[in-house]
């Protein structure tokens, strides 16, 4: 009989019985830094792993990295993540009490033939599939009461293909496989590309809405 390949370990399930706060998140950032889990390390500058409160009661769940955020290698420290600071100000949320992340750690990226920018590319679900450990580990290590998922694909990654942000947008949800309670809710990049500066005042305070809703929902727990 031909040998078998050899079982796929990912590197988040080595890490085992991981404290909870500050260590335990460095102990994951560290082995995280070294993730070849999907082929996305290999044109990104670094894995960027959530930051902020290691234990926080509230949990910012994007997308993946952009390009500000891949050099830096910190989560929305570019354009989005100027907005989402608005929001947060704007719904009464200090960025230092919560925790920020992403369902995919590394940036995709396309050139831009002629240029040296870098496109976001959407991931797929492979891609979010083979990063789905570390953003379990985060929220076993972080335990958040509640976790606001910005964006459709983060929405969908935590609450199942069929969710539509613009049917279940600003609601206190269970997803009971997730484990806790989840508001989704417009990505503040959404907001950036919004077609008039109507719209696009509607949707900052949709997202400010919902914020306010999520602190006013852990304030209660
Ligand atoms: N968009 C995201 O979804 N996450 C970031 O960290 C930055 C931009």
């Amino acid at each position: 009989m031909a040998p078998s390949a050899p079982p796929v370990v990912h590197p988040a399930t080595t890490l085992v019985n991981v404290p909870a706060g500050e260590h335990g998140l460095e102990l994951a950032r560290r082995v995280a830094a070294a993730c070849t889990a999907c082929d996305l390390y290999a044109r990104a500058t670094q894995t960027v792993f959530g930051e902020g409160r290691p234990s926080a009661s509230l949990m910012l769940v994007g997308e993946q990295p952009g390009d500000r955020e891949d050099r830096a290698g910190e989560p929305f420290v570019g354009p989005a993540g100027a907005m989402l600071d608005r929001a947060l100000a704007e719904a009464g949320i200090d960025r230092e009490r919560v925790f920020v992340t992403n369902v995919v750690k590394h940036f995709k990226w396309k050139p831009v033939p002629g240029s040296k920018r870098r496109l976001h590319e959407k991931p797929n679900a492979v891609e979010i599939r083979a990063c789905r450990p570390w953003l379990d580990l985060e929220l076993e290590i972080v335990r958040p009461d509640l976790v606001v998922a910005l964006g459709a694909t983060a929405a969908q990654a935590i609450l199942g293909p069929a969710f539509r942000i613009t049917e279940g947008r600003g609601e206190l949800l269970d997803a009971p496989d997730f484990g806790r309670q989840v508001i989704a809710t417009f990505h503040p990049s959404a907001i950036l590309r919004a077609r008039t500066p109507g719209d696009r005042d509607r949707m900052l305070a949709a997202l400010v809405a919902d914020l306010a809703l999520a602190a006013e929902t852990i304030r209660a727990a």
